[in-house]
């Protein structure tokens, strides 16, 4: 096969340009109608209430650490199996980070350890927890949240690889990943390698009027042009002491925000994308069905999608599918040759050199470091075709031979 294979890539149709160009075309680039409409069908597809869209899944990230007001000194919890800026969020407010180990049946933040450190450390020790939703595998809210209320902690649910996921609570109900309804903020991305790709993009989604307000006026520097909150008389705003409203230029900043906006053209590409996304979706999950048969029973292969617990059912979103291999290194470097750009995600976050220096070291955290010797991100993306897959299937076959 001729064609490079990356492990993950945006899909951009006829479709998706026509949006773009006829935002670009209106009056809006940015700050305009479009932002609206993205963000409630983007409520309406994980069923939350709110959802306020941003630059960027870590802008989502930042915002979301302030909203819930981390402190300097703060301890919140996070996974070291992620991309950095799950745990960077809490560094941005001075907070102290503090990573727990992955349940290495599923790769994600292993709640009874959670449940351990948070019962053997003084009450009011830890202020959050921020769970991710590894690979597209949702994590058990509905049981992190039970020991979240124990101990008085919130929970950001950083759900970037996961839209579409969903789990059965305990009352046989599927709750979709950032649905709000076990977890004060959940966060998005929209990445290119994401499920829905707007460039650069990412998604706050709650439950919470205040939280949503809260989070709009950070977005936008702290400024608000709603008069029923302002805080500045209407004669300090420049008006006369005879009128009843303000003058009509009159904003006001009331706390300290950002431009964490994005523009209406990529929110058009995101309207567009979401119209596939529950299509995508499906074709990942036969990619991944394909993968798993193929490499069952496998030697030198284990194929993590199998090792479901039989207690808790979930719907994988399948952002990434990833394999434990031997020789690893050597798996990468074969594939590389024959034009398959697998990836390993992650390097664990408590391993890189700035969490380094605030004193974890290896065996900190066994079971993320024995994943990350051994794990490999294959090919994963809707317009992966048929003869590729069979291509990366029969490729990986035969190193291991
Ligand atoms: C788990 C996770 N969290 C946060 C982010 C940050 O998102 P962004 O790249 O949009 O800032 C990413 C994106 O790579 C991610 O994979």
């Amino acid at each position: 096969m001729n064609k490079i294979i990356p492990y993950g890539r945006q899909n951009i149709t006829q479709e998706d340009l026509d949006a773009v160009i006829q935002a670009l075309v209106g009056d809006y680039l940015t700050q305009g109608p479009i932002i609206k409409q993205f963000e409630e069908a983007f409520a309406n597809y994980v069923g939350s209430k709110y959802a306020v869209a941003l630059a960027n899944g870590t802008a989502a990230l930042h915002l979301s650490a302030l909203a819930l007001s981390i402190k300097p000194g703060d301890k919140v919890i996070t996974t070291s199996l992620t991309f950095s800026a799950s745990a960077n969020c809490i560094r941005y407010c001075g907070g102290e980070v503090v990573f727990v180990d992955i349940d290495p049946a599923t790769f994600l933040i292993d709640i009874d350890k959670v449940e351990t450190l948070l019962k053997n450390s003084p009450a009011g020790s830890y202020k959050g927890i921020i769970p991710v939703d590894f690979a597209g595998r949702p994590v058990n809210l509905e049981r992190l949240q039970k020991v979240a209320n124990d101990y008085g902690l919130w929970i950001i649910e950083d759900a970037c690889h996961a839209p579409g996921a969903s789990f059965e609570d305990s009352n046989g109900e599927f709750q979709n990943s950032g649905n709000g309804k076990f977890a004060d903020l959940a966060i998005f991305s929209f990445h290119p390698v994401k499920h829905i790709a707007t460039g650069e993009g990412g998604m706050i989604t709650t439950n919470s009027f205040g939280l949503y307000n809260k989070l709009l006026s950070l977005r936008s520097h702290g400024i608000t042009r709603d008069q029923s909150r302002f805080k500045n008389s209407i004669i300090q705003a420049g008006g006369n002491s005879s009128d009843s409203i303000y003058p009509g230029w009159y904003m006001e900043m009331q706390e300290l925000g950002y431009n964490y906006r994005i523009t209406d053209f990529q929110c058009a590409l995101g309207i567009s994308q979401l119209k596939r996304a529950n299509l995508d979706l499906e074709i990942r999950r036969q990619i991944a069905k394909r993968y798993d048969i193929a490499f069952q029973n496998k030697k030198g292969l284990l194929s993590p999608s199998l090792e479901i617990d039989s207690n808790f059912k979930d719907n994988h979103a399948y952002h990434l599918y990833v394999l434990l291999v031997e020789d690893r290194l050597g798996l990468y470097n074969h594939l590389k040759v024959n034009g398959i750009f697998s990836q390993i995600h992650y390097y664990p976050v408590h391993l890189m050199p700035y969490y380094r220096s605030f004193g974890w070291k290896e065996n900190d955290l066994p079971s993320v470091e024995d994943y990350y010797s051994r794990c490999i991100s294959l090919p994963m993306y809707p317009t992966l075709t048929e003869d590729e897959q069979d291509f990366v299937i029969s490729t990986i076959l035969n190193y291991y031979k």
